[in-house]
């Protein structure tokens, strides 16, 4: 159960910083994830705190940490088998940091660094995106979507995309070329198929969205793997993947949202009271972007 206490603070370990936390972003599915309640040998972690995207202010430095220093403003990705930042302070490990964009405020900031890592990584560094190419986002309005489409026009790629119906013109306002309401298309019509797909969706590939990939072509999954028995037969490079720290792409990502080039989408933001909330409703406001809880 998600309830809101008090908590003790954790003082930063080495490698580690303390970070007073102004907003942190929360991924609905994250509560779903095995690693949020268990430790990699098994263990229990309850309690938990939930929220792996913090963007705040550095305010204490664990041993041996020389990147950052005291009132640096930071955002980063926390790994998922820690605690988060849905918490006054939280404890994170250098190597998930980076100095945030600083044209944005931390709302904004704290709803880019694990949606546009695990886009940047899925797109740049596991199918290796090339220009000219054709990328297919599916889900683009969503948190990791919405990054995926404008990740792939960064890389001069042609993009198409599905969503929601209410959602196509801001899917469009990202870049895309073409993009479909989900609910209403008839198998695949209206889209080509393409070098690239990016599944985004909560739940399995189908076979029509395989269908999409062209001979050769690469499919990207988050959620989780493909069966290897949908793919039998198929010229078709399937990726599944776990977004890793990255500092560098972090601060790639920090720089193309100073210059426009990336921008944030904040569904909606919640107190960190209303953090049990935020997970409850949150999805059923099917709002674009990511949904983010201030802290301060
Ligand atoms: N592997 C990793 O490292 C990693 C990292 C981050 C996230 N993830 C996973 O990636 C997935 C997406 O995360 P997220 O934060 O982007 O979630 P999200 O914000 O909920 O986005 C999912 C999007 O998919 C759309 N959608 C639902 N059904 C669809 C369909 N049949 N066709 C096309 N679009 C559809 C949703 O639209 P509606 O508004 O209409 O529902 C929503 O916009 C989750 O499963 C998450 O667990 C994995």
């Amino acid at each position: 159960m998600l309830v809101y206490e008090d908590a003790p603070v954790v003082e930063p370990g080495p490698g580690e910083v303390l970070v007073e936390v102004h907003a942190a972003a929360i991924t609905f599915a994250e509560l779903g994830w095995e690693e949020t309640w268990k430790s990699a040998d098994g263990r229990d972690r309850t309690p938990i705190i939930p929220s792996h995207e913090v963007s705040g202010v550095v305010s204490e430095l664990g041993a041996d940490v020389t990147e950052f220093r005291v009132g640096d403003e930071v955002y980063g990705r926390i790994g998922f088998d820690l605690n988060g930042a849905a918490a006054d302070y939280a404890t994170v490990p250098v190597g998930d940091l980076a100095l945030r964009p600083t044209s944005v405020g931390h709302v904004e900031s704290a709803s880019v660094p694990l949606a546009a890592l695990t886009a940047w990584q899925a797109l740049v560094d596991h199918a290796e995106v090339q220009s000219g190419e054709h990328v297919i986002v599916l889900g683009a309005s969503g948190g990791v979507g919405a990054f995926g489409v404008q990740i792939a026009r960064h890389c001069r790629a042609r993009v198409s995309a599905t969503a929601r119906g209410a959602d196509l013109d801001f899917v469009k306002g990202l870049g895309a070329e073409v993009v479909l309401d989900y609910r209403a298309m008839s198998g695949n019509e209206g889209l080509e198929t393409a070098d690239v797909v990016l599944h985004t969706v909560d739940g399995p590939v189908t076979a029509s969205e395989l269908d999409l990939v062209r001979p050769g072509g690469r499919l990207v999954t988050l959620s989780q793997p493909i069966s290897p028995e949908l793919l039998e037969g198929r010229n078709v490079r399937a990726i599944f993947f776990i977004v890793e720290a990255n500092r560098a792409e972090l601060e790639t990502i920090a720089r193309l949202v100073d210059s426009g080039a990336v921008k944030p989408t904040v569904a909606q933001v919640f107190t960190l009271a209303d953090g049990r909330r935020a997970f409850e409703e949150g999805p059923r406001l099917h709002k674009p972007g990511k949904t983010v809880l201030q802290v301060r």
